[in-house]
């Protein structure tokens, strides 16, 4: 019997899971989406959050504001499994065609315009990312740390290497737009396959 009330319980957040975004009110905040962006089923936003155009936030990806706001901007990617929180003290703020590569975590910080977050790496509380910096795949930036503009960040503990070259600049960038692209694309693809009555 305690097995059936818990396949019940489940129901609920399996019809979101399948069906709908994974979009969930927290004390009367309910995250804000624009009618541009894309959010995949299968990821969850909570609470007080708000998304800007073509920005995309993918498998199984966690935004959580519950503790304070969390904000993305335009034309960003939050990509799979990633998990952005906030804490009392600081919200999230993410800015313009930024990458925030799978499995990053980003961590109560202010995150700038076309930054890259690379695969796993962990941005903590109170850090500042500057605009165009790109944070090595894996590496951890510890609380508080400013990254300057067009850093680049390698490491545990992450260290400035150099500056961020044009060359690198630019692939990133192609890359964030190809996922602006790719955003609409799956958009198209969960309009086309919601059930009809
Ligand atoms: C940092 C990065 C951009 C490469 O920068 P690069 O300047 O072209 O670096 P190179 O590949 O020429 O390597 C330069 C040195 O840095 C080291 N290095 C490269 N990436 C590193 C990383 N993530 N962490 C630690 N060291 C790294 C290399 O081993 C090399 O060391 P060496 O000089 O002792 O041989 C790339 O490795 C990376 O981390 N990209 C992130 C991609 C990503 O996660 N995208 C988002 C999701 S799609």
């Amino acid at each position: 019997m305690d097995f059936l009330n818990t396949l019940i319980d489940l129901r609920p957040v399996v019809d979101l899971g399948v069906r709908t975004m994974g979009l969930y009110k927290f004390e009367g905040k309910m995250p804000k989406i624009h009618p541009g962006a894309y959010v995949s089923p299968r990821a969850s936003l909570i609470g007080d959050i708000e998304i800007g155009d073509g920005t995309s936030v993918w498998e199984f990806a966690v935004v959580r504001a519950d503790m304070n706001k969390i904000r993305i901007g335009k034309n960003t990617s939050i990509q799979d499994n990633c998990t952005v929180h906030c804490t009392f003290l600081n919200p999230t703020i993410i800015g313009d065609l930024v990458t925030a590569g799978h499995n990053s975590v980003i961590h109560a910080c202010e995150i700038g315009n076309q930054v890259v977050v690379g695969i796993g790496a962990i941005v903590l509380t109170g850090v500042k990312v500057g605009d165009g910096s790109v944070i090595g795949a894996g590496a951890v930036v510890t609380e508080n740390t400013q990254i300057p503009p067009n850093s680049l960040v390698l490491g545990i503990p992450g260290k400035v290497i150099k500056e961020v070259p044009p060359d690198m600049h630019e692939s990133f960038k192609t890359d964030a737009e190809l996922y602006v692209e790719l955003g609409k694309r799956h958009k198209r693809e969960s309009d086309r396959s919601k059930p009809t009555k």
